[in-house]
């Protein structure tokens, strides 16, 4: 379960610059459109972890949305173990989302919200222990987010998100806004619940060594519209060590040469 066909995406948004504003002479001509995706045809397998890498703006939430059904494609179309998704379910996906807690409800009451079709009270009890267990999170059950930090925030999302138990898992920049360690620590939480639940997990970030640590398979957007500019295996043992793993190495210098930067430290 959690096989994904994107089939021939593109995607065009009705551009809201189209009037020259008053004063602007930078000679610019807007067009009624803002193609954002050309052609994207991507496979990701059943179980597998892949992180989507391009530069800000270039459609790696748009594509994620179009995955997770909360967008339509211009053209083009996305399946789901065969099934084409046509809106947002909970039962297939789950959108990880930062900041996504409620602030009105605990811990516990956040993650039972994920148990809801369960049929009874003690599963849904089970269920949400479950998850507090796995996230360390016990002792905080009746916190408010409010009263978390920023990495227990996350955790308690993640929480949430397992306890639906969804085929696949997309999280868009899942540890943007974290101190250093706290985002070592997340990575490492997510990479531990992929090999844990095996789910397909799909990862949008903005860093390459996540992505490099992390995936089985990273994908390179860029251009506008942005087409599939790499689409490579990463068959390395984990943990992944950049020094002691020198074709891994050879690909980040590659990956920050294709984003502009011709030194990586
Ligand atoms: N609802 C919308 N209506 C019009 N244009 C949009 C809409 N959503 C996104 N865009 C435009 O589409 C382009 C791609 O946006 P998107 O959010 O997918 O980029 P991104 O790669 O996720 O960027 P970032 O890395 O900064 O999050 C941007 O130019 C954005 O302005
Ligand atoms: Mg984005």
């Amino acid at each position: 379960m959690g096989h994904i066909v994107v089939n021939s995406i593109s995607k065009e948004y009705q551009n809201r610059r189209k009037q020259v504003r008053p004063g602007d002479s930078s000679g610019n001509s807007y067009s009624d459109t803002l193609p954002v995706l050309d052609n994207i045809n991507l496979e990701f397998g059943d179980g597998e972890m892949v992180c989507i890498l391009g530069p800000s703006g270039c459609g790696k939430s748009t594509l994620l949305r179009i995955i997770a059904g909360f967008e339509s494609a211009t053209s083009g179309y996305v399946t789901i173990d065969k099934q084409r998704v046509e809106q947002p379910s909970s039962d297939n996906i789950f959108v990880f989302q930062s900041n996504g807690l409620l602030p009105w409800m605990t811990v516990w009451e956040n993650i039972e919200l994920g148990t809801r079709n369960l049929p009874d009270l003690q599963s849904r009890v089970e269920k949400v222990a479950e998850q507090i267990e796995i996230v360390e999170l016990e002792g905080f059950e009746h916190h408010y987010p409010y009263q978390l930090s920023g990495g227990m925030q996350r955790r308690a999302e993640l929480a949430r998100a397992l306890a639906i138990n969804p085929n696949v898992m997309i999280m868009d920049e899942p540890f943007s806004g974290l101190d250093f360690l706290t985002h070592m620590k997340m990575r490492e939480e997510v990479v531990n619940m992929h090999s844990f639940t095996g789910k397909t997990t799909l990862v949008v970030t903005h860093d390459i060594d996540d992505a490099l640590i992390m995936g089985d398979r990273i994908i390179v957007l860029d251009g506008r519209p942005a087409r599939v500019q790499l689409n490579h295996e990463l068959d390395f043992p984990r943990p992944r060590d950049f020094q002691k793993l020198p074709e891994l190495n050879k690909l980040r210098q590659q990956i920050f040469l294709m984003q502009g930067v011709s030194y990586a430290v």
